[in-house]
């Protein structure tokens, strides 16, 4: 006789993982170390592992977190995450997701404009996202070389790696900005310019943008800046390239692994980086074959927070690294390595080693970058739920006691 199988009806079972993630389980029981033989059971499972997975976890939103690019994600996201994980859509095939592909195509469709682009599609991140447009640059221009700054993320010269295009790096002026009077030839090349660097969060010039056979700009960070009516325009520039990266699991506070590749003619780059299966109903666009619908998560925040509750929290975040800024400056124990362009504060302890200071503030709340070869200390304004006084008052008194 047909029985479902039970563990695809969850009964009280989320409940329970409610439960837990609001108070994990202390139970320290070490996982075994070689596949069970037999299972403990969901709800045994669910237990033991909320000690681990929610207990060792970084704490994102805590009120000193500040380290990295990694936000914490508003609760509207765990809920489109469970109903995700629940759904397993596969935007691969329409079939498979008749309302995420909807639900992608309206969130394209309302972002695009702001950066002047025509569409594009989801992807797990910022790596893939320009290793896209990259590819894109190459196989719909003929770009023979890639042209950027010293200071762009590894994933640019990974994907010049993968697709077999020379790489040139422009070192960048005092502010960390490419410095455009050492820019070679561009006639065969993509420049890629960076909106927000990893290390320092500074902007390329953009208006650069156009200079070369074809501009990716790696917005993977600062991006989400186009929807603050204070800050779009230092992005301003960006809507005259050919192809645009931005990260949704960062500024826009998704859940990972979420991003978007972007393009000014949609048509032309889609050609050039598609492939028909048989299989398929429709050719495949991009690096990845199956992808989730992280949309739908972003449609639910875009629809909660309309764009002025995305711009109110990223302006508050801009506000906060301004605040760090003038504290850091102001003390006379600490040296800042320049104003924050977007969120991102660089700064370094003048008597003692940033290693030193950082082993007296607590974990997650600076993390560190290397630059000239000299290590700072960093942080990064990912976090709307930050108690900045907080933050100052320990990153002041940690200073005071390093010296
Ligand atoms: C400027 C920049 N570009 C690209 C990336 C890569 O993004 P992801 O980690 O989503 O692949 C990052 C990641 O921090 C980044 O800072």
């Amino acid at each position: 006789m047909w029985m479902p199988d039970p563990s695809y009806s969850p009964h009280d079972g989320l409940n329970k993982a409610l439960e837990l993630l609001v108070s994990p389980s202390d139970d320290s029981v070490d996982l075994p170390l070689t596949l069970p033989e037999s299972g403990l059971g969901d709800i045994r499972a669910l237990e033991l592992l909320s000690g681990h997975v929610l207990g060792g976890a970084a704490q994102l939103g805590s009120p000193t977190s500040l380290a990295h690019m990694d936000p914490p994600t508003p609760w509207i996201t765990w809920a489109m995450a469970l109903w995700n994980a629940r759904l397993n859509q596969n935007m691969l095939h329409e079939m498979s997701s008749p309302f995420a592909t909807q639900a992608e195509m309206l969130v394209l469709n309302w972002l695009t404009p702001y950066f002047g682009m025509q569409g594009g599609h989801f992807c797990a991140g910022s790596t893939i996202a320009n290793l896209t447009g990259i590819w894109a640059a190459r196989d719909a221009a003929g770009v023979k070389r890639v042209v950027t700054s010293q200071a762009a993320h590894l994933s640019v010269e990974k994907s010049c790696r993968l697709l077999g295009l020379e790489l040139l790096k422009v070192p960048v002026d005092r502010q960390g900005c490419l410095d455009c009077g050492q820019l070679p030839n561009l006639d065969d090349a993509c420049l890629v310019l960076t909106a927000g660097t990893t290390a320092t969060g500074a902007v390329d010039p953009l208006n650069l943008v156009g200079a070369a056979k074809w501009t990716h700009v790696d917005a993977a960070w600062a991006g989400p800046l186009r929807l603050s009516r204070s800050h779009s325009g230092r992005l301003n520039g960006i809507e005259a390239a050919d192809s645009v990266a931005v990260s949704a699991h960062k500024w826009f506070f998704q859940p990972k692994d979420s991003a978007l590749v972007l393009f000014r003619n949609l048509e032309s780059a889609n050609a050039a980086v598609s492939f028909n299966g048989g299989y398929l109903a429709k050719p495949n666009v991009g690096v990845q074959g199956s992808r989730s619908a992280a949309a739908v998560p972003l449609l639910a925040t875009l629809l909660a927070w309309g764009r002025e509750g995305v711009a109110q929290r990223i302006d508050h975040l801009m506000r906060l690294a301004d605040l760090l800024a003038d504290a850091i400056e102001k003390s006379d124990r600490l040296e800042l390595w320049g104003r924050p362009q977007t969120g991102i504060n660089v700064f370094r302890p003048m008597y003692s080693s940033t290693a030193r200071l950082l082993l007296k503030l607590p974990p997650g709340m600076l993390s560190t970058c290397v630059l000239d070869g000299n290590t700072w200390a960093r942080s990064v304004a990912a976090n709307p739920s930050v108690d900045i006084d907080l933050v100052v008052e320990r990153l002041l008194a940690a200073s005071r006691e390093d010296a």
